[in-house]
């Protein structure tokens, strides 16, 4: 006789045996990582391990939807769930696949980045709606992704999901980096706790900002997390091409330690709506026992198509200053007179506007920053208030706010552009939306006819404020649609595009390089508001960078406000050094050199470092780094034997001895190093560095100290002789 005990075993066994029989393995190349798929009662699951150990628990995979036609979810009963694509399934297939390849960024890190995965495929039926998905894994040597596939069929062509239901369960309460999960803002400012204290923390982790939707208790994706202790091993989750669907943020389980996906809904509450054949976005898990892997994993570009650009000449890497840093910090502004109510855009007339004086896109201004960003190298100028609007571009929900081709009266297009092409200089265009999306895509072909015409070949895009169409926001699954508009419209033009307040970036670079670069975080901007902490910029590669570059418009030399406006307590919380560092441990083909020329006027001996550095690379490598602390980056000129070392630090003093090894061997190098002058400190004294020159080999160290919030920069070029 079985008695009860015995009969608990036997039926334990059986479910083993059972889950056995149907899990999937799937190994990493490099065999360290094993994923697990399998079915428990119709519900898929996957896991994790790296070197035999659980990186992800048990997870659950799916998707709830409100229908089965595309519709509206209002229109139709939203507590059902008999749409739902996350139980009753059969496994109806296997496939496996594996690749092992290199490819060419058109702007990089590297050279050549390494694409080597194996692959699972698993297509399974929902046998009572005769419904088929496929979920498709991939394991790289990093990590691993995965993706829910749409086939085109019968019973499957347009659906409205009501949440996608991928988790990511912890083994343990690790330490975490991240913000809070907002549909429409990523300005925040990062927090490091572990993941079960993220409730309490969350109350306390943002400040306003002009367009916000928050999820409570929710955090940002890409998140950075660490395993502590003797056997460290970090984590990253994030995402990669997210095409027609929305961007997601991360639900917390703090008891469980478990991250469940929240895409960002319209404001119907629909999730994305779906015509079949069609894939979601991957999840992605980076995994490494060293941080410095992670900053090097290539793995969100890898899960993207190549690009179908036939052409990609008109792609560079843009060096640039701007007319700008002047409006953030409130020394001049964007709008070009008074009054500052009631303008109709085509209607009002501009020669009856009274200049307000302090309008900085005006002819006689944008010339002396032409004569200083030519006679110092750069590629580019940035001109922000040149178009008429912004006198009351913000905060009343104005569908028309731009045309995006009228200059205000004292911004001459044609002689202006004339003159920095004379002077070998492109300026930058800028279209600042208000967040009023329906309204560019109307003035989108003339406002790129007017780019072409009088040649500039690049535009920073803005989304300041509450999306138009109003049922939106900046993450929602229409706006991204727009973003890729705009993007594809750009490159007919042979426009590269550099987006603020747009969706963060998951790779997407790779199929559309022209999207050079984005904001989508925390920029140098808000160190005139409220400002970003000293290891801000220590974390923002590990978690904002994973899928791509960002424009932090670094180069502050005057960091303390209380230079222009006499008792201002603002200041731009790191040494000058650090400013300088920025430029090589931050990855931006679309470097700005963002502070004024009257204060690089003063420093022309460390305005040398910005002048010298390269903004494309054919190699990377990331020396030293952990999240929240220190990050030491050396680069590679793209096509030269100049290198570039930065190294950065966050609120604490810290020392760093470069080993140059990286260099070629038997060669002599002249090295020119910036660092932190001995008395330098990111508060009382931020503007002490020091400058000197020493030959070095491949067998040369040197020993650096950062002062608080500091950091050092050395160029190095190859002696003649050597
Ligand atoms: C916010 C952007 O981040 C900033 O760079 C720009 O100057 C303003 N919006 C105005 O467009
Ligand atoms: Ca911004």
């Amino acid at each position: 006789m079985v008695n009860m005990k015995n009969s608990t075993i036997l039926i334990m066994l059986l479910i083993c045996i059972g889950t056995i029989i149907n899990a999937q393995s799937l190994q990493s190349p490099n065999g360290k990582f094993v994923m697990d798929f399998h079915l428990k009662h119709g519900v898929p699951y996957y896991n994790l391990r790296y070197n035999d150990e659980t990186v992800i628990e048990d997870s659950k995979l799916g998707l709830r939807l409100f229908n089965n036609t595309g519709a509206i979810p209002i229109l139709s009963k939203t507590n059902d769930t008999q749409f739902d694509l996350n139980n009753g399934f059969t496994k109806a297939g296997e496939k496996r696949d594996s690749k092992n390849e290199t490819w060419q960024p058109v702007l990089g890190e590297k050279k050549s980045y390494l694409n080597h995965y194996n692959e699972l495929s698993v297509t399974l039926n929902q046998n009572r709606t005769d419904r088929n998905i496929i979920i498709r894994f991939r394991l790289f040597n990093d990590g691993l992704g995965f993706r829910y596939e749409f086939p085109q069929q019968k019973n499957l062509n347009y659906f409205t999901i009501r949440e996608e239901d991928s988790e990511f369960d912890l083994p343990a309460d690790l330490k975490a980096w991240w913000i809070v999960a907002d549909y429409d803002s990523q300005e925040y400012p990062y927090q490091t706790t572990k993941i079960s204290e993220i409730p309490a923390r969350w109350d306390r982790a943002f400040d306003k900002h002009s367009s916000q939707t928050l999820i409570k208790g929710a955090v940002q994706s890409p998140i950075m997390l660490k395993r502590e202790g003797n056997k460290p091993l970090y984590i990253n989750i994030a995402e990669a091409a997210v095409l027609n669907y929305p961007a997601s943020n991360l639900e917390v389980d703090p008891q469980s330690f478990k991250f469940k996906i929240h895409l960002t809904p319209d404001r119907n509450g629909a999730k994305g709506y779906i015509q079949t054949a069609s894939v979601t976005p991957w999840r992605t898990i980076i995994v490494s026992p060293k941080a410095e892997m992670v900053l090097d994993s290539k793995m969100l570009f890898n899960l993207n198509e190549p690009t179908k650009y036939n052409d990609t000449s008109y792609i560079k890497p843009t060096k640039y200053m701007g007319v700008w840093w002047e409006m953030i910090i409130g020394k001049s502004q964007w709008a070009y007179g008074e009054p500052k109510t009631n303008i109709h855009i085509g209607k009002t007339d501009y020669s009856k506007i009274v200049p307000n004086g302090k309008n900085a896109a005006n002819n006689k201004k944008v010339k002396e920053y032409i004569d200083f960003a030519s006679e110092n190298g750069f590629d580019g100028l940035l001109v922000e208030g040149w178009n008429i609007g912004w006198e009351d571009w913000i905060n009343h929900s104005k569908e028309f706010v731009f045309d995006f081709i009228t200059p205000n009266p004292d911004f001459d297009i044609k002689i202006l552009n004339e003159y920095a092409h004379s002077k070998g200089l492109k300026l930058i265009m800028h279209h600042e939306t208000s967040g009023s999306a329906a309204n560019y895509e109307r003035w989108i072909d003339k406002a790129f006819q007017l780019m072409n015409k009088y040649g500039y070949n690049s535009v920073k895009t803005g989304y300041v404020g509450d999306i138009i169409p109003r049922s939106e926001h900046h993450n929602s699954q229409w706006m991204i649609d727009h973003y890729y508009r705009i993007v594809e419209k750009a490159h007919e033009y042979k426009i590269m595009v550099n987006s603020h307040e747009s969706v963060r970036p998951g790779g997407e670079s790779r199929t559309y390089p022209n999207w050079v670069s984005a904001e989508a975080a925390r920029g140098t901007e808000h160190e005139a508001f409220l400002g970003n902490n000293p290891d801000h910029q220590t974390i923002l590669p590990f978690t904002r960078w994973i899928g791509g570059s960002m424009d932090y418009t670094p180069g502050i030399f005057q960091t303390r406000l209380d230079y222009y406006f006499p008792g201002d307590q603002r200041f731009v919380k790191t040494t000058l050094a650090k400013q300088l560092a920025l430029y090589v441990v931050m990855y931006m083909p679309v470097q700005m050199a963002a502070d004024l020329p009257e204060n690089y006027k003063k420093h022309m001996d460390a305005f040398q470092f910005i002048k010298d550095v390269s903004a494309d690379w054919d190699d990377t490598k990331i020396l030293s780094a952990e999240p929240g602390e220190y990050i030491v980056t050396a680069r590679k000129t793209k096509g030269k034997e100049t290198w570039f070392v930065g190294g950065i630090t966050d609120e604490n003093k810290r020392n760093y001895t470069v080993d140059f090894s990286f260099l070629d061997k038997g060669r002599q190098y002249e090295a020119t190093i910036y660092e932190d002058g001995i008395d330098a400190d990111y508060i009382t004294n931020p503007q002490s560095y020091t400058i000197y020159k020493k030959v070095i080999t491949n067998k040369s160290k040197i020993h650096f100290k950062m002062a608080q919030s500091g950091g050092f920069a050395v160029s190095i070029i190859p002696l003649k002789s050597g």
